[in-house]
């Protein structure tokens, strides 16, 4: 094979329609490379909800966005083919950002190399960004206490679910908010949460209390949505508000008002967000300690597979209507 596809971002989406009129697909040569580079043939990427910003055209953010023309962004999985670099032989195994594409050639820099002996998928679900946002999110940020009562929301998601079970091993009262019954029953019955709410479902504040008795320590935002001002209403004196994902907004031009700050003095609540690009240079000992409860039988996971490169388009809008079951991976 002499050639290998890739998807270029053409348009910046508009009311967060994602379709193959944002994105151009292209047929390219696989380049010869250059002294000091590798080829990578990619066999697994990863689809995160962060693309959507990466698309929009905000460069007042934590990372610049995609260049219209330039390969779409994304994380993968993948196997060095051809190698002039004296860092990797042909056969390695490596993670990076490898872009939409088939092929990816590399220079070394930020391409790591994967020596757990896990399936590829289990990889980019658990021990790639899910896993390390998670760990930063909870115990970095949140600094849960045995006891406590955590609410996470996205809770079936790839990093919900780790965050959720994460905490439920350090001892505390684990709440997951999700978007349907095959969700909540499965956080509950398959990773051990102590209660589920589904947010499409009415009389919240009740479910809410019903769920939360002695009001809420940590609350894990991954979506934001009508159901974080009840959540930011039982939050005790001194809890704590990890501020991972907004998805609820991604799509909007004006974000959803947030809970008044009035809370925030009276409970005297602590509120932070974090972005994984401010630590990634923190992985070994992010791995470090999430590592032993993946040993320990402690964090499932499902992956939600799809195929082939062109595949990527309709299914990051599976991220919105949130019939994705699991982390998001295209086989490509
Ligand atoms: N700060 C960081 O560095 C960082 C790193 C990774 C991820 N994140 C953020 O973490 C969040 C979760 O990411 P993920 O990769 O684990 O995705 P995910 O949870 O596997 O997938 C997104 C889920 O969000 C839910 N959702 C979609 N629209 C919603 C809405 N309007 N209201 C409430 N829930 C909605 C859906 O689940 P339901 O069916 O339950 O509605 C959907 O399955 C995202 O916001 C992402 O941007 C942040």
């Amino acid at each position: 094979m002499t050639t290998f596809t890739a998807i270029n971002l053409i348009k910046r989406p508009q009311s967060g329609v994602i379709d193959s009129s944002i994105f151009d697909v292209v047929e390219k040569q696989i380049p010869t490379i250059a002294p000091g580079q590798v080829l990578v043939k990619q066999n697994y990427m990863s689809l995160d909800p962060a693309m959507f910003g990466w698309m929009s055209s905000d460069t007042n953010s934590y990372i610049p966005p995609v260049a219209l023309g330039d390969v779409m962004r994304s994380s993968g999985i993948g196997e060095v083919t051809v190698s002039n670099h004296p860092d990797f032989v042909v056969g390695d195994r490596v993670m990076g950002m490898m872009g939409w594409q088939e092929y990816f050639v590399s220079d070394g820099e930020g391409l790591n190399k994967v020596t757990a002996p896990l399936p590829d998928e289990s990889i980019l679900s658990v021990f790639a960004l899910p896993g390390l946002t998670a760990v930063q999110g909870l115990f970095n940020v949140g600094k849960p206490k045995k006891g406590e009562t955590l609410i996470v929301t996205g809770a079936a998601g790839s990093v919900g679910s780790i965050v959720g079970q994460l905490a439920k091993a350090e001892g505390l009262r684990v709440i997951g908010v999700v978007g349907s019954q095959e969700k909540a029953d499965w956080i509950i019955n398959e990773l051990g949460f102590d209660a589920a709410i589904n947010y499409k479902t009415d009389d919240l504040d009740a479910q809410l209390a019903a769920a939360a008795p002695d009001g809420i320590d940590l609350f894990f935002e991954n979506t934001g949505g009508p159901i974080q001002h009840l959540i930011f209403d039982r939050i005790n004196a001194h809890g704590r508000v990890v501020v991972c994902g907004l998805i609820a907004d991604y799509h909007n031009e004006v974000p959803a008002a947030g809970p008044s700050w009035l809370n925030i003095i009276k409970r005297r609540i602590t509120v932070q967000g974090f972005t994984m690009p401010d630590h990634f240079h923190q992985v070994p000992e992010l791995l470090e300690k999430l590592t032993p409860y993946v040993m320990a039988g402690k964090i499932k996971h499902r992956t939600h597979l799809l195929n082939g490169l062109t595949s990527a388009i309709d299914g990051l809008n599976l991220f919105s209507t949130g019939a994705n079951k699991g982390k998001l991976i295209v086989k490509l």
